[in-house]
């Protein structure tokens, strides 16, 4: 059967935000059943053009026919009753609640007198979520499960409002690869029940795996859509930086100084068992291992953040035992976690304070700020960053997520540590701004700083640090180093299959 009308269809839409054109004249189209992936550096306007199609926006310009039959998508109501569910950057999902309240969160089924009707509730969101193949139980609160599975309910409560169009904005950014598999597989069976899905996506690799059709978008204009047949990685670079591809290559430093961190037999029941780890100055060791190998509570627990059951932590020569953040940042350690929105950064703030708020204290004299002295350490992570718009008085909160992401890392780099502990320090940014992330880390290394480094992006653990110890099931199970750390030694060793010539000596 061939399908005539599209299943969406932009034409000329624009959204303008104080100060800056976010969507310019954009047409854009998805077939009926079919993937459509949306690609662009930071800033470009992906998720903005999304978002008015989510109803986000009442302002927006231009025409949208859903079906072929004009549509006004001035609030999310009106885009839901046309078959529009949107899976956002950042989940929306509430914590506390439990996963069937969610699922169902503006339809649960209610017994006369308005009386919530559990059985129906909990057998509702059950269908629900077998639809995306979760087996759990829907009184569970949100927050006991895994970002994964958090996903996977946030895309089943999209799928409750029986959709024709599925918006996912960067919906692996959090994902190991397995989980990334199961996920193609759930998007590929809607596909075939004819949902059309976008997919915004920094990821080329996937792009290519799932995608019909991309779209490219710089600038808030489009650049061009294609068959993803007719594209190349290299095409795709060049459409969406608007020349040819820089190849950024880091360099390790060589110089290795004194140990700097030094954690022995650290054991947390659950977690992770008896592991030891020293990073030098000048050093950045990688911590490997799939998801639920233990690598984030193995990384906040090194900095103080999680009790520990065994083992202890030596900074500089000292036990580790930091109370609080403050503490912690004084001795010289920082930590970024893989959760943006639980950091902390102040989205309604401009970017200078969100950049100089770990460090206000140091920048003050007798209580007084130093204005002066805040902007040049703001403006100089702006630069180093390549924050946009690179404009220190933006609020946080109006900035793309990429560039939300700069902030937190400047946020942390200004601290001026020397010890970094940076857990996914480039989960959703675009190519350029990775490379200048890496660049900084790389700096940092060179400049002494001692670096741990936990990643799920192989390419970049393997280029950037000098050796990576493996983790699974929460135990050390080797060290890659030298020509061995590969991503595709990385990968064999975290899911059990260390290859002949490993080195299991263990981490040193
Ligand atoms: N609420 C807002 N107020 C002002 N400007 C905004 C707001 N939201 C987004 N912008 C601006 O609109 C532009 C497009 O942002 P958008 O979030 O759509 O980018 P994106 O392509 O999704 O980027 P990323 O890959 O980083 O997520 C950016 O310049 C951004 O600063
Ligand atoms: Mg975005």
């Amino acid at each position: 059967m061939a399908h005539e009308t599209p299943a969406l269809r932009m034409t000329g839409v624009s959204k303008r935000f104080p100060g800056s054109l976010a969507v310019d004249h954009v047409d854009f189209e998805a077939r009926v059943g079919e993937v459509h992936a949306l690609m662009g550096e930071n800033g470009a306007g992906k998720s903005t053009l999304m978002r008015i199609l989510a109803g986000s926006f009442d302002d927006y310009t231009g025409q949208v026919e859903v079906g072929g039959r004009p549509v006004t998508l001035h609030s999310p109501a009106a885009a839901r009753d046309c078959g529009i569910a949107m899976i956002y950057q950042e989940l929306s999902l509430a914590r506390k609640r439990s996963i069937a309240e969610n699922v169902l969160a503006g339809r649960l089924p209610c017994r006369r007198f308005g009386w919530l009707d559990t059985g129906a509730m909990l057998e509702q969101a059950r269908a629900c979520l077998a639809r995306v193949g979760l087996d759990l139980d829907p009184r569970t609160p949100v927050e006991e499960i895994s970002q994964h599975e958090a996903q996977l309910v946030e895309i089943a409560r999209a799928l409750g409002h029986v959709p024709c169009i599925l918006v996912m904005d960067e919906p692996t950014s959090a994902l190991s690869r397995e989980e990334v598999d199961r996920l193609f597989e759930i998007i590929l069976n809607l596909k075939r029940t004819g949902l059309s899905i976008v997919y915004i996506s920094h990821h080329l690799p996937e792009v290519f795996r799932v995608a019909d059709r991309v779209t490219v978008l710089r600038d808030g204009k489009r650049v061009g859509t294609y068959e993803i047949g007719d594209v190349t990685h290299e095409s795709l670079i060049e459409a969406m930086v608007g020349g040819a591809a820089s190849e950024h290559q880091t360099h390790r430093g060589s110089n290795l100084g004194a140990p700097l961190l030094h954690a022995e037999h650290l054991s947390r029941y659950g977690f992770f068992h008896d592991v030891n780890l020293t990073v030098h100055e000048g050093e950045i060791v990688g911590i490997a291992g799939l998801n639920g190998a233990g690598r984030t509570e193995l990384a906040r627990a090194m900095c103080g953040i999680d009790p520990l059951d065994e083992g202890r932590v030596v900074l500089n020569g000292e036990a580790l035992r930091p109370r609080n953040a403050e503490e912690a940042i004084r001795r010289g350690l920082a930590y970024l976690t893989e959760d943006r929105k639980t950091q902390g950064l102040a989205l309604g703030l401009p970017v200078e304070e969100n950049i100089v708020a770990a460090i206000w204290g140091r920048l003050s004299r007798r209580g007084v700020y130093r204005r002066t002295e805040g902007r040049a350490v703001a403006s100089r992570w702006v630069d180093a960053l390549h924050i946009q718009p690179p404009d220190l008085r933006r609020e946080a909160g109006q900035l793309s997520g990429g560039n939300q992401q700069k902030v937190l890392l400047a946020k942390w780099l200004a601290t001026g540590p020397r010890v970094l502990v940076l857990d996914e320090p480039t989960r959703g940014v675009d190519v350029g701004a990775k490379a200048a992330i890496h660049r900084a880390i790389a700096d940092l290394a060179r400049q002494g700083r001692a670096i741990v480094l936990v990643s799920s992006d192989l390419p970049e653990l393997a280029s950037l640090s000098h050796r990576a110890i493996v983790l699974r099931e929460g135990r050390v199970i080797g060290e890659l180093r030298g020509d061995a750390l590969t991503p595709e030694r990385i990968l064999l060793a975290a899911s059990g299959q260390p290859p002949p010539a490993m080195d299991e000596e263990g981490a040193t």
